[in-house]
């Protein structure tokens, strides 16, 4: 466990440390009505900075693993009054409840699908994120290059956009956008892709 920025607990690394949110952000060009869903929130920076410096008036949820993770947007919510976040405790790969089908138009994963490939549960995660979005809905995946660098998860964690795109075609998913040039500056270059898939 680990204590991020903002004090809330987390089970892995907050890109709070590397990444800049608005850049990510940037790249969903939210409108501020959509159902949007940051999965594997951790620490909750993301879903925070929609909710409070995009004014993001549709629902947000945020969704982890992690109990303490949720805990801590749970408090944030009573603490702050905010009606329009759902937080749910959830293994993404077995399912997320109380999230029905076709109801979401952006679920956002930052660093956080590296880790379905170390659990072998590829498969799993892209049938509920399939499941949960709109027939127009956007499957926003952030991750690591799959480079052989110091900073960041195991070479063998890591997916390259090919990678994914295989994986979601097979689920009858489609790339829509794809951008190689966004993350921190590393020697190599950008450190990471951001890539969206959507139903066909
Ligand atoms: C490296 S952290 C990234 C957190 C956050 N997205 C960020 O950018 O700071 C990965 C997060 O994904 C969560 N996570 C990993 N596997 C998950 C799963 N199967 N279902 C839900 N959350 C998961 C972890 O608990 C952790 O909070």
């Amino acid at each position: 466990m680990m204590m991020p920025e903002n004090g809330h607990r987390a089970h892995g690394f907050s890109s709070a440390y590397f990444l800049d949110s608005d850049e990510i952000l940037a790249e969903l060009d939210l409108s501020g009505d959509e159902v949007f869903m940051d999965a594997g929130c951790g620490d909750g920076h993301i879903a925070i900075k929609v909710l409070e410096d995009y004014n993001h008036r549709g629902t947000v949820y945020a969704v982890d693993v992690y109990d303490a993770s949720i805990e801590d947007m749970e408090t944030y919510k009573q603490e702050n009054n905010v009606d329009n976040l759902i937080n749910v405790e959830a293994d993404i790969t077995e399912g997320i409840p109380g999230v029905e089908d076709d109801s979401i138009d952006v679920v956002l994963m930052v660093n956080v699908f590296h880790g379905f490939k170390a659990s072998r549960k590829l498969d799993e995660a892209v049938l509920e994120l399939k499941r949960i979005i709109k027939q127009d809905g956007k499957i926003a995946i952030m991750d690591y290059k799959a480079w052989d660098v110091p900073n960041g998860p195991p070479t063998k964690m890591r997916s390259s956009p090919s990678d994914l795109e295989e994986l979601f075609n097979n689920h009858g998913l489609k790339m829509t956008y794809l951008n190689e040039e966004i993350g921190e500056d590393i020697p190599e270059g950008k450190s990471h892709y951001f890539i969206v898939f959507q139903k066909e």
